[in-house]
C-alpha cells in the first residue's frame, strides 16, 4: 500500500496546502511522480484516448484499468492511488461492487473513482455501504458524454449549479471521501468547496479547490487526441520533449 495516507491527503486540506495529483498508466512515469512527489496518482480511465487512441473513454474495459493499475503499483511506492471504474463495468450495483473489489483487491489502489450524476448516485451509495473508498467525479463526466457540445463549462445555470451542489451534499453524507470536479466554473468550485468538508480535486474548475489534477499526456502535449484548453499552455514540456527526440534521431542519422 501507499505510504501517503488518506490522513495525509485531508492534512493537507485542512493547512490549505495544494494537493497534486496527475493520471499515470505505466511503471516509469509512476515510478518518476512518485519520486517528484506527487500526493495522488490517478490511473485514469483517460488511457482509452492517450493509450488506446480511441476518441473517448467509453470503450475501456476493466481489465485495461486493472493492468495499467498494476503497472502503476509497480513503480508507486508513495502516492496515493486511485483508479477509475470503467463506465462498462459500472451498469449496476452488482457489477460495480464486484469490479471494484477486484481492482482494490488485485491493483492494490487506495481508492476508486466514480462519474456521478443524478442516476447512479444509488451505486456509489452501494459501493461505500460495501467498504469501497469512493472518489465522486462531478461536472463534466467523460463517460456519460456522447456529444462534443457537452464539452463545456458545467454549472453555469441556476439549475445545473444546484444539481450538482444536490449531488456532492448527498456522496458527502453518504461517506465518499474525496470529489473531482471537472470543468466546472469557478464560482460554483468556491461554492463546493465552502460547504463539502472532504477533498475536492480540481481540473478545469478555477483555483479554489483543495488540489488539481491533470492528465499526464497532455502535459507532455503528446495526447492522442487535442490537448484541451484547460491545460495551462506553459505547462506543455513538448518543447523539450521534440527537442531531444529530434536530437536522437539526428545524431543517429549522422552516426551511421
Ligand atoms: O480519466 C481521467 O484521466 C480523468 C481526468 C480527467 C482527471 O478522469
Amino acid at each position: 500500500m501507499s505510504r501517503v495516507s488518506f490522513s495525509k491527503i485531508k492534512l493537507l486540506k485542512k493547512n490549505g496546502i495544494g494537493i497534486v495529483a496527475v493520471t499515470a498508466y505505466d511503471a516509469s512515469f509512476a515510478r518518476y511522480f512518485d519520486d517528484l512527489g506527487v500526493d495522488i496518482i490517478l490511473i485514469g480511465d483517460s488511457l482509452g484516448e492517450v493509450i488506446k487512441g480511441k476518441k473517448n473513454t467509453h470503450d475501456v474495459t476493466v481489465e485495461n484499468m486493472i493492468y495499467h493499475s498494476k503497472a502503476v503499483r509497480q513503480g508507486a511506492k508513495n502516492s496515493y492511488l486511485i483508479c477509475d471504474l470503467p463506465k462498462k463495468s459500472s451498469s449496476n450495483k452488482t457489477n460495480a461492487l464486484k469490479h471494484s473489489e477486484k481492482i482494490i483487491r488485485e491493483c492494490k489502489v487506495n481508492m476508486i473513482k466514480v462519474e456521478c450524476n443524478n442516476y447512479n448516485l444509488n451505486i456509489v451509495e452501494h459501493l461505500i455501504k460495501n467498504k469501497i473508498p469512493v472518489c465522486c467525479h462531478l461536472g463534466l463526466t467523460p463517460q456519460l458524454i456522447s456529444h462534443k457540445k457537452n464539452f463545456r463549462k458545467y454549472g453555469k445555470s441556476q439549475k445545473e449549479f444546484n444539481s450538482i451542489i444536490k449531488i456532492a451534499q448527498k456522496i458527502e453524507k453518504f461517506g465518499a471521501k474525496m470529489i473531482l470536479i471537472e470543468c466546472v466554473t469557478d464560482t460554483l468550485a468556491k461554492e463546493l468547496k465552502n460547504i463539502i468538508n472532504i477533498p475536492i480535486i480540481g481540473i478545469g474548475s478555477g483555483k479554489s479547490c483543495d488540489g488539481q489534477i491533470l492528465v499526464s499526456y497532455d502535459i507532455l502535449g503528446i495526447s492522442f487526441n487535442s490537448i484541451p484548453r484547460l491545460v495551462n499552455r506553459e505547462y506543455l514540456t513538448i518543447k523539450n520533449f521534440d527537442a531531444r527526440i529530434r536530437e536522437y534521431i539526428n545524431n543517429t542519422k549522422n552516426f551511421l
